[in-house]
């Protein structure tokens, strides 16, 4: 298969592996560029060193292109885009800030640049600002998410009926018939998430993975909106976030209740009562924990599937 996306990062499928904190380190990475698509790094949860750590090594596992995911509003930002340069990451994927800021400097040491934004708005902003593509991402994504709780279903055609550049869909994406979906409504390729988080190569802990597979519809909501919007696991922490919100909580009473290394604790160290446990809606869909590369086949084989029906239709 051949597209914009395809082209652009040299990969088979036009299907990005989502950068996710304490999920996706070079072991995600480099099994999804081994099974045919982009396998992107999650900086966001990583210090400076660790990073390094993790692009080496991602280099030693796969000799495709792979990339790296730096939420900006993340501290030690210059240091982890000199490291990127450093070590010869070509791609990069931005989210959570101004894409003004990075976008020009990276390109112009020769590194292709996405970022991830969650309306029309925020995609025109992107393309002005130069990025080779934009992801933009539904309300039901898992991790953090825009304020206007707009779906995938109609971000899609509303930032493509705008946006010039290639666009990848994500939020709510974990078959090959929501791929081709997708598709269909203007996306050149999907970010997917969540459903990556349960495969064996992602470095949850297996308590969380466990979460996911058994988590039903319903199971996940949008919260901390004063803060950073984020759809959790509706567990202990999150029920406390709720019995706070009954006493109209100032944005300080919530950072600290959110207090530190919350998504640590839940998503790498696998305590499900306390911790954060981010994930998306379409964790009620996700039943097993499988390696990247059968993932990536079942997807790629539904996909092909979804198509000969939409042709028989
Ligand atoms: C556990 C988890 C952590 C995430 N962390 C990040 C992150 O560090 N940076 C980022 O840009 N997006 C992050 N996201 C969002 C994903 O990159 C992706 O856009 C989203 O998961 C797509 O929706 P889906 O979960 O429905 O597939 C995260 C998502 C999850 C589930």
């Amino acid at each position: 298969m051949s597209n914009r996306i395809t082209k652009l990062f040299n990969i088979q499928y036009p299907i990005i592996q989502a950068g996710m904190i304490w999920n996706s380190g070079w072991r995600l990475a480099s099994a999804s560029s081994n099974a045919g698509i982009l396998g992107l790094i999650g900086a966001g949860s990583m210090y400076p060193d660790v990073l390094r750590e993790h692009i080496q090594k991602c280099k030693k596992a796969t000799s495709k292109s792979f990339g790296v995911n730096v939420p900006m509003l993340y501290p030690n930002v210059e240091e982890i885009m000199n490291i990127i340069v450093e070590e010869g990451v070509k791609i990069v994927f931005t989210s959570a800030g101004n894409p003004k800021t990075w976008t020009s400097w990276l390109q112009e040491r020769g590194i292709t640049v996405v970022h991830v934004v969650s309306s029309v708005k925020f995609a025109l902003k992107a393309q002005e600002a130069g990025v080779d593509a934009v992801v933009a991402e539904g309300f039901e994504a898992g991790g953090h998410n825009g304020r206007d709780e707009t779906t995938t279903l109609t971000l899609i055609p509303m930032v493509k009926e705008q946006l010039s550049i290639p666009l990848i869909a994500a939020g709510g994406i974990a078959t090959g018939k929501a791929m081709l979906a997708t598709m269909i409504l203007g996306a050149d390729a999907v970010q997917v998430g969540s459903r990556f988080v349960a495969s064996e190569e992602s470095s949850a802990h297996q308590a969380f993975k466990q979460v996911v597979v058994d988590a039903k519809e319903g199971a996940t909501q949008l919260t901390l909106k004063e803060l950073a919007p984020v759809r959790l696991i509706k567990n202990k922490f999150f029920n406390d976030i709720q019995e706070l919100y009954k006493s109209a909580p100032t944005p300080e009473q919530l950072k600290e209740l959110l207090g530190r290394a919350r998504a640590k604790r839940g998503m790498f160290e696998g305590d499900l009562e306390d911790g954060e446990l981010e994930i998306g809606q379409i964790a009620g869909l996700i039943h097993d924990i499988k390696p990247v590369a059968e993932l990536v086949n079942t997807i790629m084989t539904e996909f092909e599937d979804a198509k000969r029906y939409v042709g028989s239709l």
